[in-house]
């Protein structure tokens, strides 16, 4: 298995010390099923890799928001990357601290600003000269003063999914360094209840080699000595997200490699570093686990029609990314077919075209590596309710989402009669 913490005893696959099977017959499917182990041991491999040098690790909250999973990493005392005011109020909830988060994204409204302020977070991720001003404005409203570090896109090529890239200069993240060295000229005389911080450089997602990182750090460190000679100094070096996880066949850096890549380069700098990952640390961490209704045979395809669809894991759909598909109770006969939902898209579908052990109605199927950008993206398309969530810890399961009723998916439009 690819997954760490999920492994097959017998013929039957296990997250820990729970089986699939169980956890789907005491909480009905599709259902995802995360173990906590993995979460903490991700965590735990940056800590290591850091030790010893000024560091802030923050969890990219958009990769896997449920309040208990943030309750793990807050436990571990990790920082969060936040992107919107709702993902600031789980880390609330989840008893994260606030001032550990880092705000990113070209949109920040004025009402989400304002509660990032009072809630004293250490920066905002800044992607424009008016959101600067706004950032300002509102800071002035509330009488404080905000805490800010630049975005600055590299212009490089991180190797990834193009929907994925956001360090090239077509992409709407970040601003030029010519810019960024222009609105720092001046600063605190222009933005009176700003202070700038730091510097970060987010240059995309799923990126297996150290190379474009150590790329857009190198070119981010002449940024910081051109500004020193200028009289601007910045304590926070922010490298983004991006580190890959194994889907299939690929061989991701580790931290430790990433580490060894880029830390000389800020610590001889003297910069705190910082970084903000999500998929790495949750993506295998859960299996989505799903049953199977119907085996349709047509004449020149068997399509295997499972109760989950590209509304609970829209990733094979929107990117036509790989995800690995296991029988949780392995067969010895196989054959050859498409895994696809009931949605009414040609788009729902998981695999195309795979061996698969020959599984029946009410067979149970695991759909891997579905911790990161799954449950997050998905939606009630077809009006289908959202999955319900379980997490493992040793041999014990505790429902994290309950699945959503059609009165949930109601409740917003009848209280509007
Ligand atoms: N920091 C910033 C500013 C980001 O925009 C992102 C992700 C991260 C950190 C975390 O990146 P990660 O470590 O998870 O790669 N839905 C896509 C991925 C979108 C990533 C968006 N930004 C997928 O399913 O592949």
């Amino acid at each position: 298995m690819k997954q760490e913490y999920f492994e097959r005893k017998g013929n039957a696959l296990y997250c820990e010390g729970v089986g699939l099977r169980e956890a789907a017959e005491k909480f009905g499917t599709p259902l995802f099923i995360y173990s906590a182990a993995h979460i903490k041991e991700r965590y735990r491999n940056f800590e290591e890799a850091l030790k010893g040098y000024p560091h802030h690790i923050c969890y990219a909250v958009k990769a896997c928001s449920n309040i208990h999973i943030l309750e793990l990493f807050a436990h571990e005392g990790s920082g969060f990357d936040i992107v919107s005011g709702g993902e600031l109020q789980r880390v609330k909830e989840a008893g994260g601290d606030t001032k550990k988060c880092v705000y990113a994204g070209v949109g920040k409204s004025a009402e989400e600003i304002e509660s990032a302020v009072k809630a004293e977070i250490l920066y905002f991720g800044v992607e424009s000269v008016p959101e600067l001003e706004r950032i300002n404005a509102i800071a002035a409203k509330l009488g404080r003063v905000a805490r800010i570090a630049l975005r600055v896109n590299p212009d490089v090529d991180a190797h990834t999914h193009d929907y994925i890239t956001t360090g090239k200069s077509e992409n709407k993240f970040g601003l030029t360094a010519d810019k960024a060295e222009e609105i720092l000229k001046g600063f605190s005389e222009k933005y009176k209840n700003l202070k700038a911080v730091g510097l970060q450089v987010h240059i995309g997602s799923q990126i297996t080699e150290t190379k474009p990182y150590k790329t857009a750090v190198l070119k981010a460190a002449e940024f910081v000595l051109k500004l020193r000679s200028q009289g601007t100094e910045l304590k926070y070096f922010d490298i983004g997200g991006g580190l890959a996880i194994v889907y299939k066949d690929e061989d991701p850096a580790t931290p430790a490699e990433l580490v060894k890549e880029v830390l000389p380069i800020i610590s001889e700098l003297g910069m705190t570093f910082v970084c903000e990952m999500g998929r790495y640390m949750v993506g295998n961490a859960a299996m989505l686990v799903t049953k199977v209704e119907y085996v349709k045979e047509n004449p020149d395809k068997t399509f295997v029609i499972v109760d989950a669809a590209m509304n609970d894991l829209i990733r094979p759909a929107l990117y036509e990314a790989y995800h690995e598909i296991a029988a949780v109770e392995d067969k010895a006969e196989t054959f050859v077919c498409d895994v696809v939902g009931p949605v009414c898209e040609s788009a729902d579908f998981f695999r195309k075209d795979m061996t698969l052990p020959k599984v029946g109605e009410g067979d149970l199927l695991a759909v891997c590596s579905a911790g990161a950008y799954g449950f997050t993206m998905s939606s009630n398309y077809n009006s289908r309710n959202r999955a319900a969530e379980v997490l493992v810890e040793g041999d014990e399961m505790t429902l994290i989402r309950r699945r959503e009723t059609y009165e949930d998916q109601l409740n917003c439009e009848k209280t509007c009669r």
